[in-house]
């Protein structure tokens, strides 16, 4: 299901490894198109007891791997959606995150779903842009319109990217930068840990980047921490 020669694969497998270092289990994001569950079973095979996979799309494939192993769970679900989130109970030590979040439409929302279900640690491989001048870019790719921004520059048909009328999960819709994801994470209570970057991309622009984020800190000043306000008694304003 992996191909095992690919650069960008054994890059990711290099992350998977270091991230699950002394973990009991894992929840994977995202991996079933092409890779029907690869690297999910490759979490057992690094030392996880049980792994779960969330993904919208099941095939036979997957199907037969789950039937093979019982340490191997599905959630079918949409996990940029917080209500399906709600609905798997467990946190899991590492979460897993190859290529999902660019597209996600409610990325930062999908990002902080995906760390309230993590208890240690984080490792997220993808695309990201090169780092502009000012720090912690994101660009919304839907309409850019900008072919120098294009990953593949000369295969410019291969990859679902520009079309403002498609702001959905099967297109590319955000172009991060390293930065941006670090504060990010940072904001949430983790901190990258380690980060690498992996085999460029057709346009030097973007490059494959990858990062592992441990829980540090209780994020108190977070957005989802913050409730309604109280009632202000004596304004200082
Ligand atoms: C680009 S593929 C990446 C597959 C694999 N992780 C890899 O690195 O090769 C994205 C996968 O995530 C799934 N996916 C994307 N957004 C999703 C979402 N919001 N909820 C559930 N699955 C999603 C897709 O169905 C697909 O299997």
């Amino acid at each position: 299901m992996l191909d095992l020669t690919n650069k960008g694969v054994q890059f990711k497998l290099a992350f998977l490894s270091q991230a699950l270092q002394g973990a009991e289990d894992a929840i994977v994001f995202g991996d079933i198109y092409v890779v029907e569950g690869g690297y999910s079973v490759k979490c057992l095979e690094f030392g996880c007891k049980r792994v779960t996979l969330v993904d919208v799309v099941e095939t036979c494939g997957w199907l037969n791997e789950r039937l093979k192993n019982k340490k191997l769970n599905f959630y079918k679900g949409d996990f940029s959606n917080t209500l399906f989130m709600k609905s798997i109970p467990e946190q899991y030590d590492v979460s897993i995150a190859f290529d999902v979040l660019l597209h996600q439409p409610p990325l930062i929302n999908t990002l902080q779903l995906m760390l309230e279900k993590t208890k240690r640690r984080i490792c997220i491989v993808q695309p990201m842009l090169v780092e502009f001048k000012t720090p912690n870019v994101l660009v919304y790719l839907p309409g850019c319109g900008n072919t120098d921004l294009h990953p593949m520059k000369k295969d410019v048909s291969n990859v679902n990217i520009f079309d403002v009328m498609q702001v959905n999960q099967s297109y590319w819709i955000w172009g991060m930068t390293p930065s941006f994801m670090k504060s990010v994470l940072k904001g949430s209570g983790f901190d990258v840990i380690y980060e690498n970057d992996g085999p460029s991309l057709a346009n030097e622009r973007w490059f494959t980047w990858g990062c592992i984020a441990e829980r540090k800190t209780v994020a108190t000043g977070h957005w989802v921490n913050c409730g309604p306000q109280r009632d202000i008694i004596e304004p200082n304003w």
